[in-house]
């Protein structure tokens, strides 16, 4: 089956021009001007931006949190992806405690498997640094799940100590793998947790109010003296949200060192203000770390744009408001009395494409080809997908996203695909929006209808990060 794109305007993180795109099968075929191919079904793009599909490198489908579920789950999760724009995720199996890491990642895919409409891989949480789990992370690595997310917060469920993290770091440099930190100081924020609580502070804006930037920033810089101690090892710091943690990332990267991080939309474009929504409605943006006053914002697009940061992720890990939305249980209300109750986390998947496109690119932050590179190629390079994801090249996956850079859309609950009964941005107009999405050939959306069918999606085996980004 072969499909030819037509009079678009090709978008890669270094080059803009017209030209077709020949698909066929799964690959990208032929880049050309005036292509010709008898047979062909035919898109045509003219007028529209042809870019790689989005790549969001930080999911929990179905993640188990404070007694209850991330609300998607891998079919919704991904179908709701494919809307926005995006063509692969990265989401994070969990290792229970002892357990072997090899069951941890077959648990996942068996979540996967039969369910996700796009492609997938594997980052691994783990949870319990022994020396026999430190000596598995080389099968890992060699059988693609190339990242393992430390946390550095939530004392007694994710938390390790700075022996862990030594350990761990040396090792996944000698294997070709990268460690992804939670970087936020777990042992103060518990003080700080404690303290509030004996107050009778409840609201959900405690949550913030007890996460200060500062304990972001500490366990950032502490993070990167143990990746220096350990001879100078990359580290990628996931969902930074602060000037205090960016400016120790710059830090890092001034002295030379393989120092990398990503930010996500809710830093970019919420801020503390929301937990000040009536009633309960701040429990909606309890995530961690949590939204930061609005000038951090500023310093996160200027990172963005200077390359202290390189990536664009959502961490989307929805829960819902209220309970029996879809057969949901009770989730956000968990916490009614008790912000510490409140599972952590929002939804994001479906909005990631828009909010940048339309807060970056249209608002002159980034420019379109680093909007590309950050949501997309960057993502690819330092995961251990690229050249088959994250371009539009001969011989990569047609995983590609037809963009109209004209569109209007407004973000709302009432018309996203995620199974959650909320949307952080409700209501707001971006401009700019997928009018095609092809995944490996096959176009999965068009003009806003599906045509892809659960279980296609396939899990991707992801190589040693490429660095120099
Ligand atoms: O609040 C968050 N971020 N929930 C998901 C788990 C994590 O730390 O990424
Ligand atoms: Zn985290
Ligand atoms: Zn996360």
């Amino acid at each position: 089956m072969k499909t030819l794109i037509t009079g678009g305007t090709i978008v890669t993180a270094s080059d803009n021009y017209k030209g077709d795109v020949l698909v066929d099968g799964e690959k990208i075929d032929m880049i050309g001007r005036d292509l010709k191919a008898g047979g062909a079904k035919r898109i045509n793009a003219t007028g529209k931006y042809v870019i790689p599909g989005g790549i969001d490198v930080h999911t929990h489908m179905e993640l188990p949190f404070g007694g209850t579920f991330a609300s998607d789950d891998f079919e919704t999760g991904t179908r709701a992806a494919a809307f926005g724009g995006t063509t692969t995720i990265v989401d994070f199996a969990v290792q229970g405690m002892g357990e072997p890491l090899e069951k941890a990642r077959d648990a996942w895919l068996k979540k996967a498997r039969g369910k996700a409409v796009i492609d997938y891989g594997l980052h691994m949480i783990v949870r319990d640094v022994s020396d026999r789990v430190v000596r598995e992370m080389d099968t890992m690595v060699k059988e693609g799940v190339s990242s393992f997310k430390l946390f550095m917060a939530y004392p007694g469920v994710f938390m390790v100590d700075d022996a862990s993290i030594f350990k761990a770091l040396t090792r996944a440099a000698e294997i070709g793998g990268l460690i992804c930190m939670h970087a936020e100081n777990g042992g103060v924020i518990d003080v700080l947790v404690k303290r509030a609580l004996a107050s009778k502070h409840t609201a959900p804006k405690w949550h913030a109010l007890t996460r200060p930037p500062e304990a972001e920033g500490e366990a950032t810089g502490r993070a990167f003296r143990l990746a220096e101690m350990a001879g100078g090892v990359p580290l990628y710091i996931v969902h930074l949200s602060a000037a205090n943690a960016l400016e120790q990332v710059r830090l890092f990267r001034d002295r030379g060192l393989p120092a990398y991080a990503e930010t996500c939309p809710q830093y970019l474009f919420l801020s503390v203000d929301n937990y000040d929504e009536p009633g309960f409605d701040g429990a909606k943006y309890v995530m961690s770390p949590p939204l930061r006053e609005k000038w951090h914002q500023d310093e996160l697009w200027k990172g963005l744009a200077r390359n202290d940061l390189q990536v664009i992720s959502t961490d989307h890990c929805p829960f819902c408001m209220k309970e029996g939305f879809q057969g949901q249980p009770k989730q956000k209300e968990l916490g009614i009395g008790d912000f510490s109750k409140i599972p952590n986390g929002a939804p994001g998947v479906e909005t990631r494409m828009y909010l940048t496109y339309d807060g970056g690119v249209v608002q002159n932050r980034i420019t379109l080809n680093r909007w590309v590179e950050v949501t997309s190629t960057t993502p690819a390079k330092l995961m251990g997908m690229f050249p088959k994801k994250g371009t539009i090249a001969v011989g990569s996956d047609a995983d590609i996203v037809v963009w109209d850079p004209r569109a209007i859309h407004t973000i709302s609950a009432k018309t996203h695909h995620m199974r959650v009964d909320y949307n952080p941005y409700e209501g707001r107009k971006v401009k700019g929006k997928p009018v095609v999405v092809m995944s490996r050939g096959e176009v999965i959306v068009e003009k806003d209808t599906f045509f892809g069918r659960k279980g296609r999606g396939r899990f991707i085996k992801r190589g040693s990060p490429i660095l120099q980004t």
